[in-house]
């Protein structure tokens, strides 16, 4: 590689890098109760693997674009997708979120109710595979957002398909990783396998109209976003 080209590659990661600070400041900013929800994290010892605040603003754009009144969320880790999505919704909506670590479980409380939004929310702790089964009475959610562990997200697809109405939104994060999940034969492991295989999945199902979008901190990975048809056009 040329100096030149080297230069220019710099640039360029300068520039995105740039671009996605702004538009965070812009249409992202975080108050006092997201931030609030990442320094519980930090003291409790979580992992800091939550969406970023672009992603947090999209979810809450499409809740409020399919009027969500019921969200259900699958992996809480502390809290801080749910209060993007928890603020999207009326103040009888519900966000129904998914732990199965109950340390986890009480960070989310906490930052839930510290950003005003405990009226609105559950944690219910558990195997989230234990949980989709009896949810079918709560059912239709408006918006499912799936960001647990990773090996059965197309068993996730097939909940969220069963506890959806047309026009419902599933949302899935880490669809990407690097582009080696948007093809069945990339991926290198078992989990990686699981991903591209509910992208396959999303993708070809007519019952939904889907698309992977790359948007995270550093553009290597996204969602996978998909809408529920309405009868009339499956
Ligand atoms: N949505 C969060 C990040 C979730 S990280 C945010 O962006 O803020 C993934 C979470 O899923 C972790 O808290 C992990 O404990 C939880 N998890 C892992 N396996 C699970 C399972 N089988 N059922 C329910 N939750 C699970
Ligand atoms: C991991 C999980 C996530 O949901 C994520 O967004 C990033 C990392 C992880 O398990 O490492
Ligand atoms: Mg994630």
């Amino acid at each position: 590689m040329t100096d030149d080209t080297f230069e220019a590659l710099q640039q360029q990661i300068a520039t995105q890098h740039t671009t996605e600070q702004r538009i965070t400041q812009l249409f992202a900013a975080e108050d006092e109760g997201l931030r609030h929800a990442l320094e519980a994290a930090k003291a409790a010892g979580l992992p800091a693997i939550q969406i970023s605040p672009i992603q947090g603003k999209l979810l809450q754009l499409l809740a409020t674009l399919c009027n969500a009144r019921k969200i259900l969320e699958i992996g809480s880790l502390a809290g801080y997708s749910g209060i993007w999505l928890a603020r999207a919704l009326p103040a009888d909506g519900r966000l129904l979120t998914l732990e199965i670590d109950a340390k986890h479980a009480e960070v989310v409380r906490n930052s839930f109710a510290n950003a005003g939004v405990a009226d609105r929310t559950e944690v219910r702790v558990g195997k989230a595979l234990d949980i989709l089964p009896t949810l079918e009475s709560e059912a239709p959610f408006d918006l499912v957002f799936i960001d647990a562990d990773k090996l059965p997200y197309p068993q996730y697809l097939e909940w969220a398909l069963r506890l959806t109405r047309p026009g419902s939104v599933i949302v899935a994060d880490n669809c990407i990783r690097g582009n080696r999940l948007l093809d069945p034969a990339q991926g290198t492991d078992e989990t990686e396998k699981a991903v591209a295989e509910y992208n396959q999945r999303v993708a070809q199902n007519p019952r939904l109209e889907s698309l992977a979008l790359a948007m995270d901190d550093d553009f290597t990975d996204g969602f996978t976003i998909a809408v529920v048809r309405p009868e009339e056009r499956m």
